[in-house]
């Protein structure tokens, strides 16, 4: 794993951005792996930015998210379809059918979780998964106590988790309980993985996550054993690591690093 901390939000979005920019321009049909919460959207203002400005173009790009509320029509203002539509697709030249959000009204959640998992497949899996961690350590909606191999499924948020996203609705009643979520399993499988956080309340998340032993209890943890994940986090999400002098150092050696 890779951990670079950035002192600013605006600069570590930047730096997120550029990485999945490199994907879109190198990979002829790059698939990407995406997600919602405040975290990423200064990395999707940047994107736009570069298409607006740079030509950086999304026509053969497929996206997956990771998760959706149960219960929630895609033109509900709190909906991850909504999210994903006012915050970045309509801002970039991505054709609607390429974009795969977790259906958050299907009438068979089973048969709708096995078709997304071979969405990705048949699009050759996800070569960059975007990733926001929740104060609890859980990526998509993989709470605490979830499967460490796990697929997309139906599951019930933390009450922890409820009350983080209370903040988007009007009261804590109208948080849905359940959410459809790629599972760690699935999530693990992308062949890259970059990972932001921002802020003093998820520093305790990204600690036991980088530096703790793998756990269900912290499931971003399970990253530890994927054999590419980067972690792109401010100096206060990384308040709390204990090796933060040490990936520094890494960082500022780089490019005196041997090559093979
Ligand atoms: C939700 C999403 C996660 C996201 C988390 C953190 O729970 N399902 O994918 O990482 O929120 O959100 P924020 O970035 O707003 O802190």
């Amino acid at each position: 794993m890779e951990v670079f901390i950035k002192p600013t939000y605006e600069e570590m979005c930047k730096v997120a951005a550029k990485l999945i920019a490199d994907v879109v321009n190198t990979k002829s049909h790059a698939v990407l792996g995406l997600a919602t919460g405040s975290t990423p959207l200064g990395i999707y203002r940047e994107l736009a930015r570069m298409h607006r400005e740079e030509g950086l173009d999304f026509e053969h790009v497929t996206t997956f998210n990771l998760d959706e509320y149960a219960g929630l029509p895609s033109d509900h203002p709190q909906s991850y379809h909504h999210f994903m539509h006012e915050n970045f697709f309509k801002h970039i030249n991505i054709p609607k059918q390429n974009t795969f959000i977790p259906s958050g009204t299907t009438n068979n959640y089973r048969a709708f979780c096995q078709w997304y998992e071979q969405q990705i497949k048949d699009c050759g899996g996800i070569d960059l998964q975007l990733l926001g961690i929740g104060s609890d350590g859980h990526i998509g909606f993989n709470e605490p106590a979830s499967s460490l191999n796990s697929r997309t499924r139906l599951k019930t948020l933390a009450e922890s988790t409820i009350n983080d996203n209370a903040r988007f609705f009007e009261n804590r009643d109208e948080v849905p309980i359940y959410a459809i979520t790629m599972g760690v399993g699935t999530i693990l499988e992308a062949r890259q993985i970059l990972l932001v956080a921002n802020g003093k309340n998820k520093a305790r998340a990204i600690a036991d996550a980088i530096e703790g032993p793998v756990t269900c209890m912290n499931t971003a943890s399970a990253l530890q054993l994927h054999p590419s994940t980067i972690y792109m986090i401010d100096t206060e999400a990384a308040s709390c690591l204990t090796m933060r002098e040490y990936y520094d150092w890494v960082q500022a050696k780089k490019p005196d690093v041997p090559q093979a």
